[in-house]
């Protein structure tokens, strides 16, 4: 039974997996010091989470407080290829949201659970306009680094000089973040970018960012500290992260998947020996070429590398081909390899066999892979994945280059995705200098969500201020 004292925060997600995990992180580890969550997103996702995660509709015990769901109905029809397109789904999403979140929150209030303040993630910012209309505070969780939240902060702003049809080619100095190239700043700012609709929703945030009073961050002091230091002074930042790892709900753990994990994967890996394989997986959103497929899929065969490859079915409402392994290759790899849908990532980042991650470096596996002492092949498809692969090889120093910039538009030869895999798996003075830094980041991120470390302190912060306001 949830008792009605618990302070109750409303988490409202953007209907991606990138954003619904880190949310979901949050709402654990706010459940974890006793307030009651409710997580919300439409029910096009709520439905497939049902089946694939551990959700239903009685409210989970996480530490000391609960964490429950809601979804509403966003108006998205199944057979109508509509999704994809943010310029049509956006506006449709804000003219529902904004009718309906008032609505759940004014149920919740009549069932003895008022709610003291709304939390969104990037991508729907209007949910700050509820809250004030609501008169509750309102706070956001941003789930990209630091380093990207400053250059889209500045080229928002217009702070520095930016790429332009003008100049395209020059470089962008940003405070406290190392210069960088044209091509390895967030790939939506390039002015050629085939996807200015998501340009727009990302700027769109910066117009409403004075509303939130808080602005929680998938990130932790000391991975960034100058920059995250810089930008407290100029936005409310809180780094919080890494927010899968929760030292106080490991027993309790609310997974939010899209699609089912497959169940053989974790007893592959035990037969396999220590640092033999390569992860790759490129997250939720990127959908490679048939080409790069081939390509990647001769490169392991060549190479010999032992593998195991997530290879996710296009997004039904994408209208993208089912991509498709070269005739005969899995017969060919044998036990050496193993390709899935969907994996259970962290455990597999975690598991003793798994040497490196070949990843496209969202910012959730970039997160996941520090946090877990793994070493990385970066290889950056669009967005910030280019701008954190250049953290995670440059500055974190735990990865090498599959490509720079944005891998989208050129096709990696086999040779090339055979020299990283080999360079990735070879033991030798460079690789292990990756690995001790990896195990470097996995001891901080450690100590930064321990009780007392960094990001406890603000998250607890933030608990502090919610509970105060809503005295
Ligand atoms: C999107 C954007 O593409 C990314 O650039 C941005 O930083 C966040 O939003 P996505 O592409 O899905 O995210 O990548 P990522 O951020 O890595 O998130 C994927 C999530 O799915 C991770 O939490 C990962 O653990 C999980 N995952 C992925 C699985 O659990 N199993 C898989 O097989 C693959």
């Amino acid at each position: 039974m949830v008792s009605e004292s618990l302070v109750h925060v409303f988490l409202v997600s953007f209907p991606g997996q990138g954003h619904v995990n880190p949310l979901l992180r949050l709402g654990e580890r706010l459940a974890s010091k006793g307030m009651l969550v409710t997580f919300t997103t439409p029910e096009s996702i709520g439905k497939e989470m049902r089946k694939a995660s551990n959700i239903t509709d009685e409210p989970v015990p996480v530490g000391d407080g609960y964490i429950r769901f809601e979804f509403f109905e966003d108006g998205w029809d199944d057979n109508e290829p509509r999704r994809r397109d943010p310029d049509q789904y956006l506006p449709q999403l804000e003219l529902i949201g904004k009718e309906v979140i008032p609505r759940m929150i004014q149920k919740n209030a009549e069932q003895g659970r008022p709610v003291s303040c709304l939390i969104n993630n990037p991508f729907i910012p209007w949910v700050s306009d509820v809250a004030d209309s609501l008169g509750l505070p309102s706070a956001m969780l941003w789930v990209q680094s630091c380093a990207c939240f400053t250059a889209y902060y500045y080229y928002y702003h217009n702070l520095v000089p930016f790429p332009s049809e003008k100049e395209s080619e020059i470089d962008v100095q940003l405070p406290c973040i190392p210069l960088l190239k044209h091509d390895e700043v967030p790939s939506f700012l390039y002015p050629t970018t085939p996807y200015p609709s998501l340009r727009r929703t990302i700027l769109g945030q910066y117009n409403k960012l004075d509303k939130p009073f808080c602005i929680l961050m998938e990130s932790f002091q000391e991975l960034e500290p100058e920059i995250i230091e810089y930008m407290s002074k100029i936005c409310p930042i809180k780094p919080v992260g890494p927010l899968f790892m929760n030292p106080k709900a490991a027993n309790s753990a609310v997974r939010g998947d899209f699609m089912k994990a497959d169940d053989s994967i974790i007893e592959w890996l035990d037969s396999k020996p220590p640092s033999s394989v390569v992860y790759i997986s490129f997250g939720s959103v990127v959908s490679l070429k048939q080409e790069q497929v081939d390509e990647i899929a001769y490169g392991l065969l060549n190479s010999g590398v032992s593998f195991l490859w997530v290879m996710k079915p296009p997004q039904k409402d994408a209208g993208l081909e089912l991509l498709v392994l070269p005739e005969g290759f899995l017969e060919k790899v044998g036990e050496n390899g193993k390709v899935v849908q969907w994996s259970p990532q962290e455990k597999v980042l975690a598991h003793p066999s798994v040497a490196c991650f070949a990843t496209h470096c969202g910012w959730n596996s970039t997160m996941e892979s520090l946090s877990s002492g793994m070493p990385v092949i970066a290889f950056p498809q669009w967005g910030d994945q280019v701008t954190n692969a250049v953290y995670l090889v440059d500055v974190f120093k735990t990865g090498i280059r599959m490509c720079r910039g944005e891998a989208e538009d050129r096709i990696i030869p086999r040779e090339e995705v055979e020299k990283c895999l080999f360079e990735a798996i070879l033991k030798g003075p460079q690789a292990e200098e990756r690995k001790r830094n990896a195990l470097k980041w996995k001891k901080a991120a450690e100590e930064a969500v321990a009780e007392g470390g960094s990001s406890d302190r603000n998250l607890q912060a933030f608990v502090d201020d919610v509970k105060r306001i809503s005295l």
